[in-house]
């Protein structure tokens, strides 16, 4: 059911990415990780990671301006009224107690479910390190808010791929450099989570097979009805669908794969490499 919302606040995050945040009338409360289909009339009907449920109960999803629906995402205001269905797809399961270590790994707006996942594990009382990457310091998304997280169980560290912030390099190698401070006993004892370019999960995915440590990545694909009608978001070769069965997929799923880290569907249907 597709409900209409009104836009009540409008954050500019960095360059091309704001945060629009709603309220809608029921009791229903999103999970981290599930996504919503934001209509804009008279534009498209597109897939948002929902990036945060604050105690008042305002949601929000953070867009990057990539195309026609989220550049006009970029021009609407306050007030202005939006379509929502929602909350879909899985959502990160929230880890055992005795987990040892946890590690939230992001780049790009993959970073958008990973802080709503980042709040909630704070006020469960984990223990958890961030890792985001980008290109250069003005695309780290959250940077500000991360950056100043007070809570004494949450450690933040970042990476750019041109050295303007952070260490310099990618998130896989500031993960390969803290797996190695992990005692070898607790690796089984470890979560991943993760969301960002495909590349960048797929060699997570590859480290985490090596060293036997449990993996959740959210996947992205071109999306156009978000329930399992259409089957555009369909993965070879048992038939996944990112909407329904997805975007959250453990390393036992991802495994089953043929497309993960390889291929894609464009608008049409038709294959093309990553
Ligand atoms: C589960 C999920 C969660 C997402 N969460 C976020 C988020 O939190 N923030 C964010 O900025 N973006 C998110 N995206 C991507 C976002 O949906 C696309 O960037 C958006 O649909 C582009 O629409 P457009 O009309 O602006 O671009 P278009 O002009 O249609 O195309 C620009 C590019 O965007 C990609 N794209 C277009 N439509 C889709 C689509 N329906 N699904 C996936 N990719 C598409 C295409 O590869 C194309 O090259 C998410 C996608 C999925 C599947
Ligand atoms: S988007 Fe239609 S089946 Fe997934």
């Amino acid at each position: 059911m597709i409900r209409t919302v009104k836009i009540n606040r409008i954050i500019r995050n960095c360059t091309g990415v704001k945060t629009i945040s709603f309220k809608l009338e029921d009791n229903i409360i999103p999970k981290p990780g599930q996504f919503v289909m934001v209509w804009v009339p008279g534009v498209d009907e597109i897939p948002m990671s929902i990036s945060d449920f604050d105690e008042n109960g305002y949601w929000s999803f953070t867009a990057k301006n990539v195309g026609e629906c989220t550049n006009a995402l970029q021009n609407l205001n306050i007030g202005d009224f939006i379509g929502i269905r929602g909350p879909l797809g899985t959502h990160f399961k929230i880890p055992p107690k005795s987990t040892k270590h946890i590690f939230l790994i992001g780049g790009g707006f993959g970073m958008a479910p990973l802080k709503f996942l980042a709040n909630q594990l704070i006020k469960s009382g984990f223990k958890f390190k961030i890792i985001e990457g980008a290109k250069s310091r003005n695309e780290l998304l959250f940077l500000d808010e991360l950056s100043n997280i007070k809570d004494k169980n949450c450690e933040f560290f970042c990476c750019t791929d041109d050295g303007s912030y952070g260490q310099k390099g990618f998130p896989t190698t500031l993960f390969e450099e803290k797996i190695s401070e992990i005692e070898p006993i607790d690796l089984k004892n470890t979560i991943i989570y993760t969301c960002g370019p495909e590349i960048m999960m797929y060699h997570l995915f590859n480290m985490c097979k090596m060293y036997g440590i449990e993996l959740f990545a959210s996947l992205e694909r071109i999306m156009r009805c978000g329930c399992g009608l259409c089957g555009l978001c369909v993965i070879d070769p048992i038939g996944n669908l990112v909407c329904k069965d997805g975007p959250i997929f453990n390393l036992a799923e991802l495994n089953k794969m043929d497309d993960f880290g390889k291929y894609k569907r464009d608008f049409t249907g038709k294959k093309i490499e990553i």
